[in-house]
Formats: C-alpha cells, structure tokens, sequence
C-alpha cells in the first residue's frame, strides 16, 4: 500500500483542526510548487503549547502530517516545537512516498512560523539562525 495505516487514520480523522479565536501566535506557510497552503494556530501560556489548531488549502499527506505534528507539539514546551522535524512527523507516520516528503515539510515550517510570530510579539530574543528556511517559504 502506498500510505500506511497511520497515514490514512490521520488523513480520515485528523486531530487539532480548524482556527482558534484567542491564538497567541499564527504561522503559514505555502509550498511553491503545488501551491498548498497550511495555517498553524497556538496557544501559549509559560512557554508551554497548550492548544494548537491547523488549516490547511492541501493534499492528504499535508493534512495527515499536520494532524501528526500538531499532536507532537501539544502540551510541549516551545523548545520541543522548535526541534520538532519533518522526518520525526514522517517517522511517526510509518513513512510517506518519496515525493510526499514535502508535504511534511508544510507542518514544520507552518510550526516555526507561528513560534517567531509569537517570538516578535512579545520581544523575545532569538537566534535568527533558526528561522532560515522559514522566511524562504513564508507564502507572503
Ligand atoms: Fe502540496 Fe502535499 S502536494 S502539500
């Protein structure tokens, strides 16, 4: 089977979906060659993530990543967020096709754009380093 059986459970019942009104921080991100979108929401409270929403205007391996990414991240510190990567959400996945690796690819930088977000809010100092390849994939 192309997509395994985790894949298809979060592709079918995907967890944290939808926006969230009172959000600390949002993150988006699009991907450039397919054009899919994903819109992460966060609620912070003491460097602590203690909700997380996810959009998204993408395919199912996008939809099934995020739902994976999201549930990694809920309840974990900021730092955890930030070291979450796309091959962790894949591996929790049980693996995706080759070239529906960048899909998760969406989840990771959607996450780490919402964190700066929250980081510019409130004058947090951070390494700038970090959010490389964000700037390079942020939609607008
Ligand atoms: Fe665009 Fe999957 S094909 S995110």
């Amino acid at each position: 089977m192309l997509y395994s059986e985790v894949v298809m459970d979060h592709f079918m019942n995907p967890r944290n979906v939808g926006t969230m009104d009172d959000a600390d921080a949002v993150g988006e991100v699009g991907n450039a060659k397919c054009g899919d979108i994903m819109r992460i929401y966060l609620k912070i409270n003491n460097d602590i993530i203690e909700d997380v929403k996810f959009e998204t205007f993408g395919c199912g391996s996008a939809i099934a990543s995020s739902s994976m990414a999201t549930e990694m991240i809920k309840g974990k510190p900021l730092s955890d967020a930030l070291n979450l990567t796309n091959k962790a959400v894949t591996e929790a996945l049980d693996g995706l096709p080759a070239h529906k690796i960048h899909c998760s690819v969406l989840a990771e930088g959607a996450i780490k754009a919402a964190i700066k977000d929250y980081y510019d809010k409130n004058g947090i100092e951070y390494d700038k380093a970090m959010f490389k390849e964000v700037d390079h994939e942020h939609a607008h």
